[in-house]
């Protein structure tokens, strides 16, 4: 598999690279993205660290960066106030300097809460993405959106802070357990619903871990292409960006349902791509086929197509939705695969149409 780059314009503009054995090499890129750093924070988590940390640290170490790493423990639970102050606390004492970086190893939580200290500590330092989920690798990774979780919902504080290097070994997607390759997949999905038609039939078949392996290289760059552009033209989410979203607002929902231990992220998004999809056809947007369709490309990957919801768990995630101003709400809907079409709505017809659709 060939190295394939791309180049997003936000920020100061930065390079992906995508390319199989990319963790070895590392040390290479990050001098020459980050030629005036000494040290390197490394930060990852508790599963990552032992199957990836060694490797990526004896890239940088031949580069002759001082590297220091830490380590946090895996999980959701870890994206907190407390850990964001530990890092802020971990890097001073280590003497950073602005012209040091941040480099996180891991996936969305190590990305979120270590981009989120390199973009506050000593005012903002330079980050590079080395991101190893499927889900961090086509989202997360790319864009520049940091934060931490709050006791009041997730991702409630944080900042746009764009890297200045994302590096993504596809290699590393081989340990992940299935339900998280999936989960990652539905985001995957997404962009072939919300952009791009051919590439929905593409994935359609590939209905298997393998097969999609067998091409993830060109699966990872087509939706870093597109994050991409739609991050180029809307940087702070005032606008386009809302379309990444397709699916998510009843992806809360079924999070909520499940207290978010039952349903992972990508698994609640996979059944709210459906749902949203059942929603534009009953509202005449949607072509009639459109929910069947996206349905079968997700359940031969093992993807809910429906999650029961009581309409308590509607009206909270509604009420909770970034794309919810005032009385009303934007649904990102799609007019037919490849083919998104954002609808502003009242707040109470939404609602409605969503317990009519949607609720138990
Ligand atoms: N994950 C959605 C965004 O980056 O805007």
């Amino acid at each position: 598999m060939e190295e394939r780059k791309l180049h997003v314009d936000a920020g100061a503009g930065y390079d992906i690279l995508i390319a199989p054995g990319l963790l070895d090499g590392a040390g290479k890129h990050i001098k020459a993205a980050l030629p005036k750093a000494k040290r390197l924070f490394v930060v990852t988590d508790s599963n990552v660290s032992p199957l990836y940390g060694a490797r990526l640290v004896a890239s940088l170490e031949i580069e002759s960066f001082e590297v220091h790493t830490h380590v946090i423990p895996a999980g959701e639970t870890s994206k907190s106030a407390e850990n964001l102050v530990a890092l802020w606390e971990w890097m001073t004492a280590h003497g950073i300097t602005r012209t040091d970086g941040v480099v996180a190893l891991g996936g969305g939580v190590t990305g979120d809460l270590a981009g989120f200290a390199a973009s506050t500590v000593l005012r903002g330092v330079d980050l590079v993405q080395i991101p190893t989920t499927l889900l961090s690798q086509v989202d997360s990774s790319v864009g520049g959106k940091t934060a931490i979780d709050l006791g009041t919902g997730k991702n409630l504080a944080g900042t746009f802070f764009q890297p200045k290097l994302v590096l993504m070994d596809p290699e590393t997607l081989r340990t992940l357990p299935p339900p998280v390759f999936m989960a990652g997949m539905a985001e995957v999905i997404k962009y072939g619903c919300i952009w791009d038609a051919d590439f929905f039939d593409f994935l359609a078949q590939r209905p298997t871990r393998d097969k999609l392996m067998a091409d993830i290289g060109r699966i990872l760059y087509t939706c870093c292409d597109i994050k991409r552009r739609v991050v180029n033209e809307d940087e702070h989410d005032t606008g386009l960006r809302m379309i990444l979203n397709f699916g998510h607002t009843l992806g809360h929902a079924y999070e909520l349902a499940g207290d978010y231990e039952k349903w992972s992220h990508g698994e609640a998004v996979a059944a709210g791509m459906v749902t949203a999809a059942r929603l534009g056809a009953e509202l005449g947007v949607t072509e009639p086929d459109v929910p069947e369709r996206i349905a079968e490309v997700l359940a031969p990957l093992g993807l809910p197509t429906h999650i029961d919801c009581d309409f308590a768990h509607i009206e909270k995630a509604v009420g909770i939705d970034k794309k919810s101003a005032g009385d009303s709400v934007t649904l990102i809907l799609l007019e037919k695969i490849g083919c998104v079409r954002p609808l502003k709505l009242p707040k109470e017809d939404v609602l409605e149409l969503m317990a009519k659709t949607a609720g138990r």
